[in-house]
């Protein structure tokens, strides 16, 4: 695939307005992406679980207009407009206008609300960008369908693959975690050898076996830092460049999802948990030995780690924990000890959080369209 394959061909039906609802959830990082080259084409291939409570859901209304000089929309999240959303959607839109080319073509209202606070430390642009993708994506069904339909090879099967390929390709666009949201339960972005069909322009669905033990995963966000990210993921990403470790950085991060394969598969879950505790603090020690450097763990962060190895250690749990690029920490263990665990969270963990704030999720299956 390139990214000519995105590109339309001229649109042979009309449509003057109507609305798409999808619901798009978040996902959390096992082998983290951290490092890109322009539109977010990744250093190295991610996996993610994909999560099932934190969503986003979007309502794309569209209506024709006469003037399409130039892109014209409203923002709204839960009800009120968000003036300072557009930028970011502007930016969206120019750059995958060239695979959409009907967007200057109609008024759009954009109405999202989140799960989640949005001011939780918890990211909203993977699900926000992947909802909003998709919602485009239904409109662009609509204004190929039929004519465009028979001529796919395999029809209306093959074009929903397509559908769900370009979706995570233009979410890519918007911010590159989110092409990872789309489908579950877990998905890899960027080529690797070892997974047939992976791809630099959108996320796969993971093609292996995975094990019972890996099955319905536990993940609770622990909310230790609510404020705004200290570094937003762009300036992040771009301090990997001529970072003294970075080449390093991007070859462990191949051979930790190789190793990855076999962990999910045999059900591993001590190997599980030292590849992904340590993809997580070197995100980390990655952002600690940049220029200029940054510490984004808070005291708390440190305390909930230290707390989660002395269970481990004295309960023989399987609990263990992630990390984003900031305080917060996804706390990841296996259904069956969920009881456990979730007792152990609320008794010692909790009492870290900003106000005691925490978000029970679990491994989901990805988007759903909620009606057009
Ligand atoms: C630490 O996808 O937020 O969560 O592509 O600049 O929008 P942009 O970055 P973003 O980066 C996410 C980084 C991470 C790791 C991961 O999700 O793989």
């Amino acid at each position: 695939m390139t990214e000519q394959q995105f590109i339309p061909q001229p649109y042979t039906n009309s449509v003057e307005n109507g609305s798409f609802t999808w619901s798009s959830p978040s996902n959390i990082a096992l082998v983290k992406y951290w490092g890109k080259k322009k539109d977010q084409i990744p250093e190295n291939p991610s996996i993610s679980f994909t999560l099932d409570h934190c969503k986003t859901t979007t309502i794309l209304s569209f209506s024709k207009k006469e003037n399409q000089d130039s892109f014209s929309f409203e923002v709204f999240l839960d009800g009120e407009k968000k003036d300072d959303f557009k930028p970011k959607i502007e930016t969206f839109f120019k750059r995958i206008e060239v695979y959409l080319p009907f967007l200057k073509t109609y008024h759009f209202k954009i109405e999202t609300s989140n799960t989640f606070p949005h001011s939780s430390g918890i990211a909203s642009s993977a699900s926000g960008m992947s909802a909003l993708a998709l919602c485009l994506m239904s409109m662009e069904k609509e204004l190929v369908l039929n004519s465009a339909l028979s001529k796919v090879e395999g029809g209306k099967e093959n074009f929903e693959d397509f559908f769900t390929q370009k979706a995570s390709f233009l979410a890519r666009l918007g911010s590159g975690s989110a092409c990872r949201s789309l489908e579950g339960d877990l998905v890899v972005w960027g080529e690797h050898e070892n997974v047939v069909g992976s791809s630099d322009l959108f996320g796969v669905k993971y093609p292996f076996e995975v094990h019972q033990n890996f099955k319905n995963y536990h993940d609770t966000i622990l909310l230790v830092d609510k404020g705004e990210k200290q570094v937003s993921s762009t300036v992040g990403h771009n301090l990997m460049h001529g970072h003294a470790f970075a080449g390093e950085r991007f070859k462990q991060a191949r051979t930790n999802l190789s190793h990855l394969i076999n962990v999910l598969k045999e059900g591993d879950l001590d190997a599980f948990i030292a590849l992904v505790e340590s993809e997580a603090l070197t995100l980390h020690a990655m952002m600690m030995t940049s220029m200029p450097y940054f510490i984004l763990m808070k005291p708390n962060t440190l305390e909930i780690i230290n707390k989660i190895w002395a269970y481990r250690q004295e309960s023989g749990s399987k609990v263990c924990f992630t990390l984003d690029a900031g305080a917060n920490v996804h706390v990841l263990y296996p259904e069956k000890e969920s009881g456990k665990v979730l007792e152990f969270i609320k008794n010692e963990l909790v009492g870290y959080c900003q106000n005691g704030h925490y978000i029970s999720d679990k491994i989901g299956f990805g988007a759903k369209l909620i009606n057009n």
